[in-house]
């Protein structure tokens, strides 16, 4: 009698470890206490003993049950929490993302960057950022700037005129220069970057459409010193460069005098290259002293003040700086292109 309660406590411990789920346990529950369960059956033979064997198997049965019930009760609660708490988990680890497909990730123009990049160097400066109209009329773009009507100077700039007499596509950004001397009063100093026309055929180096960077500086004493430093810190800003030799020769623009072509140091070879022509000079920076006619059409009185003005192709710094040998490529929109930047 002993070793069968001995082997029904073994037989029970063992299924009820193995016991996965509530339900398994419950199953287990009713083959060993259920009312045809081993331990029943067993508690139903005590009956037949005799007096004797009653007194020594009958607190081992009894034993046998409670500790069956604790048994199966504890392995229900743990199986019952268990499966809680990893329905939980499941909830918590629960990623919505998975399985999607990859999001291409956009990025700014090389355009946007090269103007972010500029304004930055003149900001620090101390200049503001001045913006201005694309359509313009005739006075701003030339008759304010020194080039009245008949003035060979006009055709220097292959214009697009609109339908509207009098009206154009600025082909330069100096027209900024004049609504911002009838806006403020000296001492004045600011940049304006923008897009700027030209009826020109288009290849590798010419487009249409371009960008232009003007720069106005109007104060009481203004030199050519001033001018010429301002040219140098921007170039060694934007190429990034302790030393920089700049050049100097005249240039001819009617809103300036003297008017000059500011040339850097080529900054890819010592001896020439292709970017430089062989040269080591490139050509980028022409700039003047603002004209007396031109102060006066912004409203600015030229015996007391003077100032100086430039008006860089943005575009081609834009393209020396990131090495961009086809200005067609700007507003080409092709990925493979822009995916460099
Ligand atoms: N506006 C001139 C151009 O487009 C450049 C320039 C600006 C020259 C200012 C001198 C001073 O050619």
């Amino acid at each position: 009698m002993q070793t069968t309660i001995k082997n029904i406590e073994t037989d029970l411990r063992n299924q009820v470890a193995q016991a996965a789920t509530p339900k398994e346990v419950e199953d287990i529950r009713v083959a060993f206490l259920g009312k045809k369960g081993s331990i029943t059956v067993l508690l139903s033979q005590m009956k037949d003993l005799s007096l004797e064997e009653k007194k020594t198997t009958g607190p081992l049965m009894q034993a046998l049950r409670q500790t069956a019930e604790g048994l199966i009760e504890e392995r229900k609660n743990y199986l019952i929490n268990h499966a809680a708490q990893a329905a939980a988990l499941k909830e918590q680890l629960f990623d919505v993302t998975v399985g999607l497909s990859k999001a291409q990730q956009g990025h700014l123009h090389p355009y946007t960057h090269i103007v972010e990049e500029i304004q930055q160097i003149f900001l620090s400066m101390g200049y503001e950022i001045w913006d201005g109209p694309e359509v313009e009329t005739d006075f701003y773009n030339f008759g304010a700037l020194n080039i009245p009507q008949d003035h060979p100077a006009r055709d220097m700039y292959d214009t697009f005129w609109t339908d509207t007499p009098g009206n154009l596509l600025r082909t330069h950004t100096s027209t900024v220069q004049i609504r911002a001397m009838q806006e403020r009063k000296p001492p004045i100093a600011g940049i304006a970057p923008g897009r700027t026309f030209r009826h020109e055929a288009v290849d590798a180096s010419h487009d249409y459409q371009f960008m232009q960077c003007e720069g106005l500086f109007v104060d009481k004493h203004v030199t050519i010193g001033h001018l010429f430093a301002t040219a140098q810190t921007f170039l060694k800003a934007l190429f990034e460069k302790d030393t920089l030799d700049i050049r100097i020769r005249p240039g001819f623009f009617p809103f300036v005098e003297p008017g000059f072509e500011i040339d850097m140091r080529c900054v890819f070879c010592k001896t020439g290259c292709s970017v430089c022509k062989q040269s080591t000079w490139i050509e980028v920076f022409p700039g003047g002293m603002v004209h007396p006619n031109v102060l006066k059409a912004g409203g600015i009185d030229p015996t007391k003040y003077a100032g100086f003005a430039f008006g860089f192709g943005l575009t081609r710094l834009g393209m020396l700086k990131y090495g961009i040998d086809d200005i067609r490529l700007l507003y080409s929109g092709k990925l493979k292109f822009l995916e460099q930047f």
